[in-house]
């Protein structure tokens, strides 16, 4: 008798075998020598738990609120394009299965279907992932983005220029499905320019995105925003001075740009930065129950996930989806009752081990920041967000 998937890599094992090689690719890849991809998974590995015992945890609460929004456990589906390199149905089959798992899906400015069929799809909360493409698309999308009800608007800010995947260019990958977010401007775009043309706003360099672009941005929407990609304490900070309301600290998967740190180690540094002011969260490399806790140890509000979401939707459609998301609420609650947490509102910074090579970091707390509290190492998140007494005789 065939099993079940029990863990997300044996979704990501079944999901090779179904899908063909170039989608495999495309969704797997990550930018030139895949470092980053790499190391979003290795730093995970690094921070080590500190289990507790002796307390009841039988009654554990998971379920949080995302920028006022609840959710069922910390976990959200990631922005993605063409979710048809994976399944016929596309986002509106991932939307469900986030649904069915009481989560919230971002949904990217590149689906196959568009935001309002998606919308229409879905039982849970959305957000809007804006890739700034031109002004009168940015306004066209944040406008009908508000219209469609989505939440808040996730700016992606860390694709200042084209990069084409290594793997992409040698398997000559093509996209499938359509664009559902522009069929008009692509069905005016073929008239002027020949069926064959590729979308305008696919293959050329957008226009640059700055903190001026953000001022146009709010002036344009009520929606909360949240930006996408950020990754050192210096850009954090000016987010908070721009009135961002979230911060998603993310590597994109390790997709764009090698030779960075990965997602989960600037966690700390964007928390220190933000002084609670902003919610932060996290992707790129989630892919157990205990990743979740980590991240949440360090400060985050909640994770999400990118690839896993293909692999659940190539093996089995929206239930791939929501089964996918199933096991890691399983593993996350087992972490949880591992590290005797009861509820998902106190998690602190004092149930990991941080290694060493993490800090110093470049934020304004370094030198106070820099007190020993874990077993194995320094390190330097603020005791207000993890509720230590400051050390004897040194000065916070
Ligand atoms: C196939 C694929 C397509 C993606 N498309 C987008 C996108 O359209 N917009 C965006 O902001 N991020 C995009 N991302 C990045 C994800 O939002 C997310 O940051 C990343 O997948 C998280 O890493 P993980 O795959 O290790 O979970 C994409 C990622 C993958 C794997």
């Amino acid at each position: 008798m065939r099993m079940d998937p029990v863990n997300l890599y044996d979704y990501e094992a079944r999901a090779r075998k179904v899908l063909p090689h170039n989608y495999w690719e495309f969704i797997e890849a990550g930018a030139m020598d895949e470092m980053v991809t790499a190391r979003n998974r290795s730093a995970f590995e690094e921070l080590t738990l500190r289990p507790r015992f002796m307390r009841d945890t039988t009654e554990r609460k998971i379920a949080t609120t995302v920028l006022g929004t609840d959710i069922s456990f910390p976990v959200m589906i990631s922005p993605t394009d063409a979710h048809s390199n994976a399944h016929p149905d596309a986002e509106c089959a991932t939307v469900r299965g986030a649904g069915m798992s009481n989560t919230l899906m971002m949904c990217s400015t590149n689906s196959n279907c568009s935001m309002e069929e998606i919308a229409e799809a879905a039982t849970g909360p959305l957000w809007f992932q804006l890739s700034h493409r031109s002004y009168d698309l940015t306004e066209n999308l944040v406008k009908r983005a508000e219209a469609a009800g989505y939440g808040a608007i996730v700016l992606t800010i860390d694709a200042p220029f084209p990069s084409p995947k290594e793997r992409d260019i040698r398997n000559r990958y093509e996209r499938p499905g359509e664009y559902g977010n522009f069929r008009e401007q692509q069905k005016r775009w073929s008239e002027t320019n020949g069926a064959h043309e590729p979308p305008v706003w696919e293959m050329q360099p957008g226009p640059p995105i700055t903190w001026r672009e953000l001022e146009w941005l709010r002036s344009l929407t009520g929606l909360r925003l949240v930006l996408k990609g950020l990754r050192v304490a210096e850009d954090a900070r000016m987010a908070v001075e721009h009135g961002v309301n979230g911060i998603l600290v993310s590597t994109h998967g390790g997709r764009r740009f090698d030779s960075t740190m990965s997602s989960i180690e600037m966690v700390p540094e964007i928390v220190a930065a933000t002084s609670g002011k902003v919610e932060v969260y996290v992707d790129s490399g989630v892919r157990r129950g205990s990743d979740v806790l980590k991240a949440l140890a360090l400060g985050a509000t909640a994770v999400s996930v990118g690839r896993p979401l293909y692999w659940g939707l190539a093996v089995n459609g929206a239930e791939g989806v929501h089964h996918m998301l199933e096991i890691l609420r399983e593993e996350f609650n087992r972490a949880m009752a591992y590290c005797g947490q009861s509820s998902v509102d106190h998690l602190e910074g004092r149930l990991l081990n941080i290694p060493r090579e993490w800090g110093p970091f470049r934020t304004e707390n370094d030198i106070a920041d820099h007190l020993p509290f874990a077993p194995y190492g320094r390190h330097h998140i603020p005791r207000r967000h993890i509720g230590i007494p400051p050390a004897a005789g040194i000065a916070k």
